[in-house]
């Protein structure tokens, strides 16, 4: 009896172990407006990189930014909640896929503004910039550099 516990254990545990390598795609919610652009483009490259997207339109994306508690300084166009974690503008998905897999203790990540050059920025001109991260009291660490 005790060896079929322990088979039947052991069987479980592969199971989690599968389970964790073939993880469903990340769900995120962008918050944004109709008319923009750039934002569709970005949940475009979000969609190539294995999220599954979804977007919530609104003429004014303010009161979710308040609502988050994002700084002032590092607003962007859209905002969108991924696992519990708040993405502000045109951050790569490979910053956001580091976030959720090393989870650390911050509110979310920023790019600041509209970089030209970042994911849905594709202007022909690459500008050098950072992604943010941010906590609850609104202090603020260069996570990523681009
Ligand atoms: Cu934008
Ligand atoms: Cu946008």
């Amino acid at each position: 009896m005790k060896l079929v516990l322990a088979l039947a254990l052991a069987a479980t545990v592969g199971v989690a172990a599968t389970a964790q390598t073939t993880a469903p795609p990340p769900a995120i919610v962008v918050y944004k407006s109709p008319s923009c652009g750039c934002c569709k483009a970005w949940m475009e490259h979000l969609t190539a990189n294995g999220f599954k997207v979804t977007g919530k339109d609104m003429d004014n994306v303010q009161p979710i930014k308040d609502d988050v508690g994002l700084p002032a300084k590092l607003a962007s166009c859209h905002t969108a909640i991924v696992d519990g974690y708040v993405v502000e503008g045109h951050v790569p998905a490979g910053d956001i896929k580091r976030m959720l897999k090393e989870r650390p203790k911050i509110v979310g990540l920023s790019a600041p503004g509209m970089p030209n050059g970042s994911p849905g920025m594709e202007t022909g001109r690459k500008d050098p910039y950072d992604v943010m991260a941010f906590d609850a009291k609104g202090n603020t660490t260069v996570y990523a550099k681009h």
